[in-house]
This record gives structure tokens, C-alpha cells and sequence, in this order.
């Protein structure tokens, strides 16, 4: 059934007056590994390659969450990540991948979904929009399932795409209460120019435990002459490799897609037979370990897999664990978890000592922040103060605003850096730190050294300050002796100020 390469040159669609010749993913005569919300993340997209699957999709990513992601190359992993404002990977893929990986996504609007297949093209082989998930919080946005009731949204959606986008378009349905609608619907849907579609042969409200209809799905591919993927197999026609060829002579389709069958054991795809699950559920978590997929997921998979297992002691072990780690642990891969470990810190430290004009970043500070190496070391400074107090005591006695502090997390280590704001001018620390409150201290003495200021270093020349500390801890911070403006250079030789209890505190989190 399955056939060499998946890519073939087709005529590309026309953009922007030109017409661009791209290699589209072929869809006839395909293994698909369909999308699944949480089990369809990268590890499991390669495993299933591993054991044969042609075509992977991602699980459905919602359009508005995407928009709000930056594209971001990940040099330690070798990925290339969509992160969110919050620093969660949204979605990663990596060069394996590429040339087979369909983008499926949620929208209900043409716009958003052409801004996001823009957004993900050139790292993906295609663009798929889920028109299937009967789930309320899809169909609530007018999303998934609550597509199909909605001809005119469905057009509008997968002409934009199809008209917009360097990669070929496709989208999922389920079959309509009647055949007559569903095979009127699935011809406008052909109209649209779109590379393929995938059916899963049963109806909005039912379950994965009512038959699927191979002959509606039959009857669709007897229309179109788009391939059609048939979907819905797996438990009742699905158990095992030779099973999905049958599948597709049933539906008469071109090709088949397969999610739970392979959620249970991606190994379903292999032509030799299934494969044990404890040799399948240790590639998983190799996979898991190498692009640092999120535990939460990984053990998501994992569950998934055991199933009926869950009990046994190793589906115990699994239950408690609470990292990459003790996953790792539970399936005798603790030595791989420490060698891997050590591989990406090597890499990430190999990556951090390169210039920036190595790492791709530009070489030339044009930003106008002022920029230092430090960082904060605590045993080097009094027990009671820092640079983030001597800063704020200084900006108080200048009648400067309060400085303000915004900080950053890079996903690549999850390190910090801060940029603070004293008087218009910004001020950071070149090297980044393991937490928010160092970037921010490191930030505070860049400002500090820059203005010739003390910075609450022991042996400072400012032993009065922080004398004075001790001796008035209840300083009223208003007090007549904070009013005093201060010299630069000279801040410790004035009154430390101590906040008194009970008040915000503009100190807090130090
Ligand atoms: C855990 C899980 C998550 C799913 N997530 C998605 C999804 O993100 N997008 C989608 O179109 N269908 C999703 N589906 C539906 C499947 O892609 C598929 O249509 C359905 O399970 C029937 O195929 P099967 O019989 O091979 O399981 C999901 C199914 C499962 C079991």
C-alpha cells in the first residue's frame, strides 16, 4: 500500500500575481497519524514515523492562541518552536519532520486562519482545519463540528487558505445526519481547491463506540476526485497493521488515518507487526527526553498507552512521577535521563559562549540600553541590602519614579534578563540568570555602576549606611531625611530607609 516519498512538485497557488512552483505533500495512498489534542506532540509525531506512518498531524492548535506565538529557532534542540507571551511552546517541530507534518488548526474565521497558515508554512508540509471535533469548547467559537453546519464559513475558510498559503489544504469533517447533505458538502468543499479531505465516518453526536459508516465514507470518495482520507477505524476494523489496508478497501478511499489505534501503540504503522508497548513506551520517552517535552504530556502518552495497566507497578510508578526524570526512572532509563541531560547542558552552554554575531543576534548595540556583564552574587553584598534597594533609595532622593523592572524568560534555558527604567534611560545585564529576582538585581547594579552609584557591596565605601540600617529600621520611608537629595557617588553616606510593616511595599519580592 504504501509508496515511496511523499512529496511530489505540483503547481503551487498564486500569490501576490506570481505564480510559485512548491513541493506539496501528496495525499494518495497514505498512513496518517491523525491529530489528537495532547497525545499529537512532537515525540509522538516521530515515533509513528519511526514505525511507518507517511503523514503526521499535529493535534489542533486554535487559531488565536497561534497568532499570539513568535516563531523562535531553537539551536539546542535543534527545533523550531511557536511560543507563546507566556513562554510556553506551543508548538515545536524540527527538520525531521518537516516534509510530512500537517499543521491542523481550530478557526471559525478565514482571516485568522490564513494569518496562521502564513505564520507556520514554511516549517510545515501542510495546512489542515479541524471540521470534526464536536466538543463544546470548539463548537462554542463556531469552531470545529459547528463548521459543518456553516457551508458558507467552511468556503470562505479553505478558499482564503487555498489562495493564501505555499502548502497544500485540507480540512477534517464528519459525515451529516443525511448522505445527500454530506456528499453536497463534501462537492463545495472540493470546489474550494483544496488537496484533500479526510472523513471520519460518524455524525456530530456520536461516540467512538457507534459504528463507523465505511459506506458514507464510500460513497465520498466515489464522488470526489480529491483523495479522500478515511478515518474512524480504529477498535471495531483496526487492530493491527494488515487492518488498515482493509479499512481502506472498505471505505474505497486513498488513503487511511489512524488515532486511537495508534495513541495505543504507534506501532501500529509498522508492516511487521505490532511491537511490545514496554519497547515502544522507552523510544517514546527517548523522543520525550531529546526535545524536552513537557512531563505533564509525556506521562499523558505514557497513561495512554498502559491503558489496563495502569495498576501495575510500573503504571504506579508512572502515576507518581513528577518530572522527565522520574518517568525515566519508572521505565529503567534513568542513565539515558543523565547522559541526555548532560548532552543539551553542553550544547546550551556551547551555544551561550558564542558571540552574538554567532548566534545569529545583531552584533551592534543599536537598542540605546546601557549594557554591562554583572550579575548578582548575594555573598558579596550586606545581608540587608541590595543593588534593587540602593537603586529605588537613590531614585527617592532624586524625586525620580520608582524604577521599573521587565524581565524575560528565554524558553531556550529558561533563564532570565531584566531591563530596568530609571529616568528614561534603560539599563540590562548582558549575562542572564536562573531566576527573576537575579536578572532584576543584576539590572539595578548595571543602572547603579553606570551612575557611579554604591551598590550595597560589603566593603563598599559606605560603611554608614549600612550601619545606619541596623540601627533605624523603622525609618518612616517619607520621613524628612528620604527628601534629601542625594549626590551620586554618595547614597550610602546619607540614612538607609526601612519600610515599616504593613504598608505595600515597593520592596516586595526582594
Ligand atoms: C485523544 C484524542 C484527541 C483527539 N484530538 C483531535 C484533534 O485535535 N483534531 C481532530 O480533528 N480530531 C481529534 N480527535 C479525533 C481523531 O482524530 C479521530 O477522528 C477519531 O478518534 C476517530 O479515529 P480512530 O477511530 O482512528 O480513533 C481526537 C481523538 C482522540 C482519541
Amino acid at each position: 500500500m504504501l509508496q515511496e516519498g511523499v512529496l511530489s512538485h505540483q503547481r503551487g497557488s498564486s500569490r501576490g500575481g506570481m505564480i510559485e512552483h512548491s513541493l506539496s505533500l501528496c495525499y494518495h495512498n497514505k498512513l496518517i497519524l491523525a491529530p489528537m489534542v495532547r497525545v499529537g506532540t512532537l515525540p509522538m509525531r516521530l515515533l509513528a514515523l519511526d514505525y511507518g506512518a507517511d503523514i503526521v498531524y499535529c493535534e489542533e492548535l486554535i487559531d488565536l492562541k497561534m497568532l499570539q506565538c513568535k516563531r523562535v529557532v531553537n539551536e539546542v534542540l535543534s527545533t523550531v518552536d511557536f511560543v507563546a507571551p507566556d513562554d510556553r511552546v506551543v508548538f515545536r517541530t524540527c527538520k525531521r519532520e518537516q516534509s510530512r507534518v500537517v499543521f491542523q488548526m481550530g478557526t471559525s474565521d478565514a482571516e485568522r486562519a490564513l494569518a496562521v497558515a502564513r505564520l507556520v508554512e514554511n516549517d510545515v508540509a501542510g495546512i489542515d482545519v479541524n471540521m470534526g471535533c464536536p466538543k463544546e469548547y470548539s463548537t462554542k467559537g463556531g469552531m470545529g463540528a459547528a463548521l459543518l453546519s456553516d457551508p458558507d464559513k467552511i468556503e470562505k475558510i479553505l478558499s482564503t487558505l487555498v489562495k493564501g498559503t505555499r502548502r497544500p489544504v485540507t480540512c477534517k469533517i464528519r459525515i451529516l445526519p443525511s448522505l445527500e447533505d454530506t456528499l453536497s458538502l463534501v462537492k463545495r468543499i472540493e470546489r474550494t481547491g483544496i488537496a484533500a479531505v479526510a472523513v471520519h465516518g460518524r455524525k456530530r453526536e456520536e461516540r467512538p463506540q457507534h459504528p463507523v459508516s465505511c459506506e458514507a465514507i464510500r460513497a465520498i470518495a466515489e464522488t470526489l476526485s480529491i483523495p479522500v482520507i478515511a478515518n474512524g477505524g480504529s477498535h471495531d476494523h483496526i487492530q493491527e497493521y494488515l487492518d488498515i489496508e482493509d479499512f481502506r478497501q472498505a471505505t474505497a478511499a486513498s488513503s487511511v488515518m489512524v488515532a486511537r489505534a495508534a495513541m495505543w501503540n504507534p506501532s501500529i504503522f509498522l508492516k511487521e507487526g505490532l511491537r511490545p508497548l514496554e519497547e515502544v513506551m522507552q523510544k517514546y520517552i527517548r523522543y520525550a527526553v531529546q526535545y524536552e517535552n513537557h512531563y505533564t504530556n509525556t506521562k499523558y502518552c505514557l497513561c495512554q498507552m498502559l491503558r489496563e495497566q495502569l495498576e501495575s507497578p510500573q503504571g504506579r510508578l508512572l502515576h507518581a512521577a513528577q518530572s522527565s526524570q522520574e518517568i525515566c526512572e519508572a521505565f529503567g532509563l534513568g542513565a539515558f535521563y543523565e547522559e541526555m541531560t548532560q548532552e543539551l547542558n553542553a550544547r546550551r552552554a556551547e551555544f551561550l559562549a558564542r558571540t552574538p554575531e554567532q548566534r545569529g543576534e545583531p552584533a551592534e548595540d543599536t537598542s540605546g540600553i546601557i549594557k554591562m556583564a554583572v550579575k548578582f552574587d548575594r555573598r558579596a553584598y550586606s545581608p540587608q541590602i541590595t543593588p534593587k534597594m540602593c537603586l529605588l533609595e537613590w531614585c527617592r532622593r532624586e524625586k525620580l519614579a520608582q524604577p521599573v523592572y521587565d524581565t524575560v524568560q528565554r524558553p531556550l534555558d529558561r533563564l532570565f534578563c531584566s531591563v530596568v527604567t530609571v529616568a528614561e534611560q534603560k539599563y540590562q545585564s548582558t549575562l542572564w540568570d536562573k531566576s527573576k529576582k537575579l536578572a532584576e538585581q543584576a539590572a539595578a547594579i548595571v543602572c547603579l555602576r553606570s551612575r557611579g552609584l554604591p551598590e550595597g557591596r560589603l566593603g563598599e565605601e559606605s560603611p554608614s549606611l549600612h550601619k545606619r540600617k541596623r540601627e533605624a529600621p523603622d525609618q518612616d520611608p517619607g520621613g524628612p531625611r528620604a527628601q534629601e537629595s542625594a549626590v551620586p557617588g554618595k547614597l550610602c553616606k546619607k540614612p538607609f530607609v526601612a519600610l515599616g510593616s504593613g504598608e505595600e511595599s515597593p520592596l516586595e519580592g526582594w
